[in-house]
């Protein structure tokens, strides 16, 4: 599977929606998951995202991100169609940590 990692948060871009096959993200207020079960390995959302933040988990160190993923993708919301990023989203793209400082 596919993994949203760190750099959604607060970005959002979500060009990556429009991309997937399956349709298989769901949106968080701050960032956007992808669900693991669902998703075909396609591919075609990791280029699509600005901020490079998808990444397949066969990536070394990916595993808290794929436990995220798993277990919002159960609880939030299906989306499919591209919205507009966060307001903060160009001041945030590329901040280290994010998970952990607005989250934790
Ligand atoms: Fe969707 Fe393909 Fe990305 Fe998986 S890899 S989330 S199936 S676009
Ligand atoms: Fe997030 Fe990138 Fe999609 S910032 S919403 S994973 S396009």
């Amino acid at each position: 599977t596919y993994v949203v990692t760190d750099n959604c948060i607060r970005c959002k871009y979500t060009d990556c929606v429009e991309v997937c096959p399956v349709d298989c993200f769901y949106e968080g207020e701050n960032f956007l998951v992808i669900h693991p079960d669902e998703c075909i390995d396609c591919g075609v959302c990791e280029p699509e995202c600005p901020a490079e933040a998808i990444k397949p988990d066969t990536e070394p160190g990916l595993d808290k991100w794929l436990k995220i993923n798993a277990d919002f993708a159960t609880v939030w919301p299906n989306i499919t169609i591209k919205r507009d990023a966060m307001p903060e989203a160009k001041e945030m793209d590329g901040e280290e940590g994010k998970y952990e400082k607005y989250f934790s």
